[in-house]
């Protein structure tokens, strides 16, 4: 045999000198939930581990991430729902919670890059990511809402705007709404290819956002399209994008790869809560080794090609020094 594989592997040494793929605490992105209140820390059932804090705990814990090297944030709120209503208004309102958390942490850790959710449901009295009309999601009356979030979050301080929605046109609208008031340094990653997943449930959980009635199946893609991931994805860059990115992660690998393939721009995946709740509750029965299934998730998401990965487990892998 002239080639034989295993040498390659016979040492810890050499299988790490030929190794091809590695996490690191810069691909990371940390999601937190935020909500309303003092001294607030409750945990998210269906996610061990992840809580929701009022914005002086959620401080605390920026703090905490950032001593771990953990700098990038993505923010979701938890809205009480007397604050909801049709039209999403609270969240451009500028003494929302959501703007107030923005504002605070930009203040005390102007270094943080911080990443704003923009999407109706979490304010949205349908539980939808558009306005509705007769049990219809409208797109174009959409995007002004849109507009306005993205914008409020951009004057809050926003590094990294996020629009998690799906509606037809939103990159380009957010992009010229934000160039227009002369954000013009502000970034957008987009939900390129975000599909109608059950992976979300835990999230829905942890926000109170679950649609009221139907599903999202109009606007979020159906999980057996791949190709129609790369129409998205080019729409996207060719709108003004700077990250394009596909949710959920694990279960859409090979889209990553796709779209990996077909752009120069940076790629980046949401490992959901879903996969989250799956190892956890795996480990906590003592089913899986947490440390490595969660690695190895990891890595086969930066395997397939995405830079960035927003992630439940960010801290945690810090944290006990998985990396
Ligand atoms: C909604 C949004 C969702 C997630 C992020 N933004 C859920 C949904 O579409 O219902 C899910 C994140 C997760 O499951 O971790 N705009």
């Amino acid at each position: 045999m002239l080639q034989r594989p295993r040498r390659n592997r016979k040492s810890e040494v050499i299988r790490q000198m030929v190794q091809e793929t590695h996490v690191s605490a810069a691909n990371l992105i940390f999601p937190l939930f935020i909500v309303d209140g003092e001294n607030q820390k409750t945990e998210v059932a269906s996610m061990p581990g992840i809580f929701r804090y009022s914005i002086d705990n959620l401080l605390r814990e920026v703090e905490s991430c950032m001593n771990l090297g953990l700098k990038s944030f993505d923010l979701f709120p938890n809205i009480n729902d007397d604050f909801k209503d049709k039209y999403a208004t609270e969240s451009y309102r500028e003494e929302s919670l959501y703007l107030r958390a923005i504002r605070a942490v930009k203040k005390e850790f102007p270094e943080a890059c911080v990443i704003t959710d923009v999407a109706m449901d979490p304010y949205s009295s349908d539980g939808h990511d558009g306005i509705v009309e007769n049990g219809e999601i409208l797109n174009d009356e959409t995007l002004e809402v849109l507009g306005k979030m993205a914008l409020a979050h951009a004057r809050s301080g926003a590094d990294i705007i996020a629009p998690s929605d799906m509606m037809d046109g939103r990159v380009g609208y957010i992009r010229k709404t934000l160039d227009d008031a002369g954000f013009t340094n502000v970034s957008i990653m987009s939900y390129s290819a975000k599909y109608a997943s059950a992976f979300y449930g835990p999230f829905r959980d942890a926000l109170n956002s679950a649609p009221k009635f139907g599903d999202k199946k109009t606007y979020q893609m159906n999980p057996a399209n791949q190709r129609e991931a790369l129409i998205e994805a080019n729409l996207d860059e060719l709108e003004g994008a700077d990250f394009l990115m596909v949710k959920p992660a694990l279960a859409y690998l090979d889209v990553i790869k796709l779209i990996k393939d077909n752009t120069e721009l940076p790629v980046a995946a949401y490992n959901v809560s879903g996969e989250y709740a799956m190892i956890k509750a795996a480990a906590q029965n003592g089913w899986l080794n947490e440390q490595r299934a969660t690695m190895e998730v990891l890595t086969s998401i930066r395997r397939a090609g995405a830079t960035a990965i927003l992630t439940y487990h960010a801290k945690e892998v810090l944290l006990n020094k998985w990396l």
